[in-house]
Formats: C-alpha cells, sequence, structure tokens
C-alpha cells in the first residue's frame, strides 16, 4: 500500500498537466465510476507509467517519501499521511490484479459494497420546476423551469401546490417590509422551500455575485469636494435612516445627495461612476435586517467608495475586509461614526487603510460568500431538490444496507462522501481514523488529485483566483443552511466529528474551497 500511494501521489505533484484520465475530474459532468468506464488500454498505460516510475525511483525512493511528506505537511501541519483516497486504491488495484499479491483492500470492498444506482438519473429526468425560468448556464444536476409541462413538477414557485409537488417561496424583499418572507412565518404557511436573502433559508438569494459588480475594480482619485454621496430614493423606511442623516448633516459631512430624500445635487448621473469620486458613501438600506444587504452596498464596494451603512446587524458578514465599511448600528453611534469620516476624509494614509482590501484582496470569508452566487440560485434550487430526493430514497424501506464501514483486525475504515458546494454529485473518501484533521486532508488529497477546479474559478475577478492549489475553507454535513455552514458551524472536536459518522454511516459532506 505505501508504496504504489507514494509513488502515484509523487507522479501527480511533479506532473500537474498529466494526461492521465483521473485528471479531468469534473463532478459537474454526468458521471458513473471513471473506474468502471475506463478502458483497458489506460490501465495498462498507468501501470506502465507506475512500474517506470518505480524504477526510476527506486534509487530516490526515500527523497520521495520525505518531499510527499513535505507537501502534504505544509498545507495540513501536523497531518497524517493520507492513505485513505480510493484514487490511492486504483494504483493498489492495478497492481493487485496483475502482479498478484494479497487480498482486496476494505477501500474496495466498500466502493463495490456500497454502490447505489438510484432510481432517478437527474440526466435523463431533470429536477422539474414550474415557475419562471431566469438566466442562468448549466447546472449540476438536471434542471429545467417552465409551465405546462405534462409531467409533475417536482417544486413549484407559490404557495398552491398540487399534493406532493414542494412549494417555494422566492423572493429578494426585507421581511420586514413582506412579513411573509419571514422564514418562521413560511413555514406555518406550509411552504417547503424558501429562498431569501436570508442565509437561513433554504436556498439563498443574495444580491452579490461577481457577475453582477465588479467588486475589484480599481480605486480612482477622491475628487468631489463633498465627501460623501447620498443616493436615498426616499426619506421614508423602517428604521431611522433619516434622522441619521440629519446627524451626519448637523456635524457639518459634506454631503453629495442625488435621491429624492434631501436632494441637492442633479440625479440624473451614472450612480456607481459618481461614487468612484466620493471618500464615502451611503449604504442606507430600508429596514435592518439579518442578511438584507443589497445593492447599495455592493455598489460602494464597486466604487471604491467606503460605505457607512445602516442595515444588516451582522453587515461584518458580507465586508471584504474588517474596517472596510462604517457601520451606524443604532441611532446613537451617528455622531461616532460623523467623527470617524471626518478623521479619515483628513487622513490619507488611515482612509487608504480602509481600502486595502482593493489591493490586497478581499478576505476568505468575503470570498467564501460571494462564490456561493456563482451557482445561480435556480441551479442551487435544483440541486436542494435532487438531494432531497436522494435522502428520501436512502431513507425508504427498500433502500440497500449499505456497510459504510469496513473493520479488518482492530482497524476501521469509514466510508464517507464529498461534494463542493454548488455541485451535486458526491465523491468517496476513506477514513482509517475519525479525525477532523485526517478528513480534512483526505479530502484535499482527494480533490487535488482529480486535479479538481473550484467552481467559482471562472466567475471571481482574475486577480483573486489564486493559484491551483486547492484550499479547503469549510467543510460541514449537507442539508446545513448557509449561515450555519459559513458562519456558526463547527466540529468541537474530533469526537463531534466521530459520532456524527457514526450516527450518519456513508455521512454526506460539503467542502467549499477558497
Ligand atoms: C493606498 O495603498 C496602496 C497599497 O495598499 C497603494 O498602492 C496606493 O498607492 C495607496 N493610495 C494612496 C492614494 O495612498
Amino acid at each position: 500500500m505505501e508504496k504504489p500511494a507514494n509513488l502515484a501521489s509523487n507522479h501527480r505533484f511533479s506532473r500537474p498537466d498529466s494526461s492521465l484520465p483521473i485528471a479531468n475530474g469534473n463532478l459537474a459532468a454526468p458521471k458513473k465510476k471513471w473506474t468502471n468506464l475506463m478502458p483497458l488500454f489506460v490501465i495498462l498505460v498507468v501501470l506502465a507509467e507506475i512500474a517506470f516510475l518505480g524504477r526510476l525511483d527506486m534509487a530516490k525512493n526515500a527523497a520521495l517519501v520525505d518531499s510527499w511528506a513535505d507537501v502534504f505537511h505544509r498545507s495540513h501541519p501536523g497531518g497524517e499521511l493520507p492513505m485513505n483516497s480510493d484514487d490511492f486504491s486504483v494504483a493498489k488495484e492495478g497492481e493487485d490484479r496483475n502482479l498478484g499479491s494479497e487480498e482486496e483492500s476494505c477501500e474496495e470492498w466498500l466502493e463495490k459494497e456500497d454502490a447505489v444506482v438510484y432510481s432517478r438519473d437527474f440526466h435523463k429526468d431533470p429536477i422539474l420546476v414550474s415557475g419562471q425560468n431566469e438566466d442562468w448556464k448549466t447546472c449540476a444536476v438536471g434542471c429545467k423551469f417552465g409551465y405546462g409541462s405534462d409531467k409533475k413538477p417536482d417544486a413549484q414557485i407559490g404557495s398552491h401546490g398540487q399534493a406532493g409537488t414542494a412549494t417555494i417561496l422566492r423572493s429578494m424583499e426585507s421581511s420586514q417590509y413582506y412579513a411573509e418572507n419571514n422564514i418562521a412565518q413560511a413555514r406555518r404557511r406550509g411552504i417547503d422551500i424558501v429562498m431569501t436573502t436570508s442565509l437561513s433559508s433554504d436556498v439563498p438569494v443574495g444580491y452579490f455575485s461577481w457577475a453582477e459588480y465588479d467588486i475589484m475594480a480599481p480605486v480612482q482619485p477622491k475628487t468631489e469636494n463633498a465627501i460623501a454621496a447620498a443616493f436615498i430614493s426616499n426619506c421614508g423606511a423602517r428604521n431611522f435612516r433619516l434622522q441619521a442623516l440629519e446627524i451626519l448633516e448637523k456635524a457639518k459631512i459634506k454631503i453629495d445627495s442625488y435621491g429624492g430624500c434631501h436632494r441637492n445635487r442633479d440625479g440624473r448621473v451614472d450612480k456607481v461612476e459618481a461614487l468612484r469620486r466620493y471618500k464615502f458613501s451611503f449604504a442606507f438600506e430600508n429596514s435592518n435586517e439579518e442578511d438584507y444587504v443589497t445593492e447599495k452596498f455592493f455598489q460602494s464596494l464597486v466604487a471604491g467608495s467606503v460605505p457607512v451603512v445602516i442595515g444588516a446587524p451582522n453587515i461584518q458578514d458580507f465586508a471584504p475586509a474588517p474596517g472596510s465599511y462604517l457601520h451606524i448600528k443604532e441611532l446613537k453611534d451617528a455622531p461616532e461614526v460623523a467623527k470617524t469620516m471626518k478623521y479619515l476624509s483628513e487622513n490619507p494614509v488611515a482612509y487608504n487603510k480602509s481600502l486595502r482590501w482593493k489591493y490586497e484582496g478581499p478576505s476568505d470569508s468575503f470570498k467564501a460568500l460571494v462564490d456561493m452566487a456563482a451557482v445561480h440560485s435556480s441551479c442551487r434550487l435544483c440541486i436542494h431538490l435532487a438531494t432531497t430526493i436522494r435522502e428520501k430514497e436512502e431513507k425508504s424501506a427498500g433502500f440497500k444496507n449499505r456497510p459504510c464501514k469496513c473493520t479488518r483486525g482492530s482497524k476501521t475504515v469509514y466510508h464517507l462522501f464529498v461534494r463542493e458546494r454548488g455541485r451535486f454529485e458526491m465523491v468517496s473518501i476513506y477514513l482509517r481514523k475519525l479525525t477532523l484533521e485526517a478528513l480534512e486532508s483526505a479530502i484535499w488529497t482527494k480533490f487535488t488529485s482529480m486535479n479538481h477546479v473550484p467552481i467559482w474559478k471562472e466567475e471571481r475577478p482574475e486577480s483573486i483566483r489564486g493559484g491551483n492549489e486547492l484550499k479547503i475553507y469549510r467543510v460541514y454535513p449537507v442539508g446545513m443552511t448557509q449561515r450555519q455552514a459559513l458562519y456558526t458551524f463547527k466540529f468541537e472536536n474530533d469526537a463531534a466529528l466521530r459520532s456524527h459518522v457514526q450516527s450518519n454511516p456513508c455521512a454526506k459532506f460539503e467542502v467549499i474551497f477558497v
């Protein structure tokens, strides 16, 4: 086991552009186990390469093991060598079969015993949603929107469904204006799937995305006399934004107001273009609700104009870096914020610090949030529905009894499933130790060996895409909300992971790469 694993991994590290079929790990593709499909000649090519490298590297074998360990330890301090990826078993499999060594490994056995053919193939029989289609390109699962299909839809936008059709609430409005958007209230009305700006909803629909906002657009000189720009269409709101504006005005903050509220400039301008010339811009929402962050905030970020926020109490979760915004959380904060605005506007170095993320890139936490929108909410809805359908099948009476673990002597191997957020199909990983570190390293090794390309790669601005090295940001059980996944959930320790896996055989996880 040890030797082929090291060879295989070194092989891949030294030749990242390898022409081996394993290089094309595309999780979105309609995919059966590639090992089953792989023509015999490819196996022979792999074997030949392994044999060749084996001979080639015999002399420096020790050195190779060291360098593999280095590579591994650099990304996973203190990590054990991952000997659990089924990718490694592939090399071994070939060796076993052809060179005639010992019995099949636990990994191979589990791969066969846990294999499932689900009753519905979502590529042939896509998820059907009755509702207005929105523009989106591809989806990791078959996914169709429309009206008047002969087939019964899996779900429908709106609350009056036929029996057996999931009902969906989809809205980007604040629940302080539209009480029906409140998640608990929607559930009471019998809505199955909530899609709102709340990251606690089943399929969040945010205002943020890389595609819609050129977030890394360069900062331009602040040429206006006034230090702040306001685009507030009307003075009314269910929060204190008008009073706050008046406090700032009284504190002698020079404000150019383009909107209907306290207008002193001609409003017929391109908003983002105008904002670029101001040090600050007011991102005043009409209600202060968790996760309700609209284009007002993201336009300020694009413009490189420090947003002064009245709105979501958790605006920090949406900010590209700490210190990149000012927050009037309560009315009594307004005088202090006015002081800070004055200070920053008179101190270029300090002011420039609040835009540092524009030069150095935003935080991982911001990337992980905005990357969610790399997959359109309609597609995320279909993935959510398909996942639910599979889970239901797994819990049904006639479902295959899978072992999900394999014990030989004192050793147990656990079979787990992982997919990237935004994708549908799962890949197998095998853990010999149920520790958080082993889980992360198995995921990292597996996806790295597949040359996995993160789903956001094409979407993120080039300057912040990073290299090809995968970096794990979060791992969490499938089914959690994005609020949990991004901000509140964490396996407290190895014992918590162990107990999760033991009570969820063949446990499924989702990984977010940054
Ligand atoms: C702001 O800081 C960045 C580096 O963080 C620097 O490149 C830029 O020139 C600075 N701009 C001003 C106006 O000082």
